[in-house]
């Protein structure tokens, strides 16, 4: 059956004390929807649908490139209320999932066995057992064992109260069973609300199958409801994303130290030290080492890499057994052959660096093209930008540039050009030849320092006619 999701986001979010609306609080760098869309996506959905309420127009512009379709709950008449908005467009033989915008951590394998329930006909509802249950709605069974209600937390009875068996809210049905059901909601409860909960009856009366499905770990139905419970969830998914990353064969020294923000991979025995943000999408091959206290952000990382520690590097692409830092700078656009050293205080923009070569210290490479067997001299840079436009620098194969050197662009160092020490090259130099720019060292003789003015009778004076040059 094609799947409809609904994710319920019309929620004011008052316990936030914010003025964001409360699904774009950031989790893990992303908003909290963004993490549940992304969930919805990977669930095959033939239509993802959000209704939204408080903060609307803010909240669409920030998906706004999301394949997700809006529906407007003008008054937040309780959660029933909310799914009823959405079934306006929903045809009958679809499987209806509904999600929580602020309930980020679900996984698609949990939430496929719901479907799959639903798909067979059942009123799927996800439950969580809880110790402590305070605030959540008690899934009610009869003497067999059988689900007949669920009762919300503040009109619960004592002993209803000790039920540990909780509702997520997480519920998946057949649109068209959901449908008659939702016809039977009424707001004679506490909140004087439509209450979502209150389908589970209709479908106990009307003889259809109520599955109560348990979720695996509890931190995957954790609502976010206020900042508290928002650090929590950002722990709970530190510790599911870096569990991912030992699975697959990367050693952490301390998975509390590693932030996943987005689609991380790895292969096999990657070690990763304390303190790195990986961000967007990053791949490290295996073998790669990152030291501590890095950013990787939009990167891949070939096999057999070294990233030494206080590292950021953000769109590159960096191929096999480089060496990268301490304290290395890689922006975006920069593409790194195999065997390539950069080292400390070293930046690189948008450059392409050939196999073998070498920047080590304290330079800023831009728009340039650099061949193999390269030597990059201490204090390089390439002089990119004229204040107005960019022009590129090219350094073919076994150039040796001298320290301290500018390179004017645009430029075309031959191959094999070697260019002494301080020099500031403006047009192109030949292949094979040392070029360089260099004022003649001079010693002049009879030369005495400045003195300091410090008395009355007239040495300052004389001390001033001693400068070189006078
Ligand atoms: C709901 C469940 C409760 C469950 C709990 C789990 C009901 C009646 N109760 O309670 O059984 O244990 O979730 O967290 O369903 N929303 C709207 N429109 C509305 C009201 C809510 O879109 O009119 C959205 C909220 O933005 C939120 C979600 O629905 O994302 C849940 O609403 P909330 O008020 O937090 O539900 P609870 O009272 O906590
Ligand atoms: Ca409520």
């Amino acid at each position: 059956m094609p799947l409809s999701v609904v994710i319920l986001a019309a929620g004011r979010g008052q316990r936030m004390n914010s003025d964001l609306p409360k699904v774009l609080q950031p989790l893990a760098g992303e908003a909290l929807l963004q993490h549940v869309i992304r969930t919805a996506r990977a669930m095959d959905a033939a239509h993802i649908y959000v209704v939204y309420g408080h903060g609307g127009v803010e909240v669409q512009n920030a998906f706004a490139h999301e394949p997700v379709e809006w529906v407007l709950q003008a008054d937040q008449l309780g959660t029933g209320h909310a799914v009823m908005q959405a079934m306006c467009v929903i045809p009958d033989d679809h499987v209806v999932l509904v999600l929580y915008g602020d309930v980020p951590l679900i996984r698609a394998s949990c939430l496929k066995k719901l479907v799959d329930a639903a798909g067979r006909g059942a009123l799927a509802l996800l439950t969580v057992s809880l110790d402590e249950a305070s605030g959540y709605g008690r899934i009610v069974r009869n003497a067999d064992g059988q689900v007949t209600g669920i009762v919300e937390h503040r009109e619960a009875t004592s002993e209803q109260l000790l039920i540990q068996e909780a509702n997520s809210g997480l519920m998946a049905a057949p649109a068209g069973r959901l449908r008659d059901w939702l016809l039977g909601l009424g707001r004679n409860n506490a909140q004087r609300e439509y209450y979502l909960t209150d389908v589970v009856e209709g479908a106990v009366q009307a003889g259809d199958e109520v599955a109560a499905i348990p979720v695996p770990t509890a931190v995957e139905v954790l609502g976010v409801n206020d900042r508290i419970q928002l650090a929590q969830a950002e722990a709970a998914h530190r510790r599911l994303r870096t569990e991912e990353l030992m699975l697959a064969g990367a050693t952490l020294a301390d998975p509390a130290r590693v932030d996943v923000r987005g689609v991380v991979t790895v292969e096999r025995d990657v070690f990763i030290d304390v303190n790195a943000v990986l961000i967007g999408q990053v791949h490290l091959c295996a073998r790669v080492k990152v030291g501590p206290n890095c950013l990787i952000r939009d990167s891949r990382i070939g096999a057999d890499t070294e990233i030494n520690a206080n590292c950021v590097i953000e769109g590159a692409i960096i191929a096999e057994n480089c060496r990268i830092g301490p304290f290395a700078r890689l922006r975006p656009d920069t593409i790194l052959a195999r065997d390539v050293h950069i080292g400390n205080f070293v930046e690189v923009k948008k450059s392409h660096i050939g196999p073998g070569s070498k920047a080590n210290h304290l330079s800023y490479i831009g728009d340039a093209a650099i061949g193999g067997g390269v030597n990059v001299g201490a204090g390089t840079i390439t002089c990119n930008y004229d204040g107005a436009n960019k022009w590129p620098t090219i350094i073919e194969d076994g150039v040796f540039i001298g320290s301290g050197s500018m390179l004017v662009a645009p430029l075309r160092i031959g191959a094999g050009a070697t260019i002494g020490a301080g020099s500031t090259i403006t047009e192109d130099a030949a292949a094979g030849k040392l070029t360089l720019t260099r004022a003649r060292q001079t010693t002049v003789d009879g030369w005495s320092r400045p003195r300091k003015a410090d008395d009355e009778d007239g040495t300052a004076a004389q001390g001033s006619s001693d400068r070189a040059g006078e």
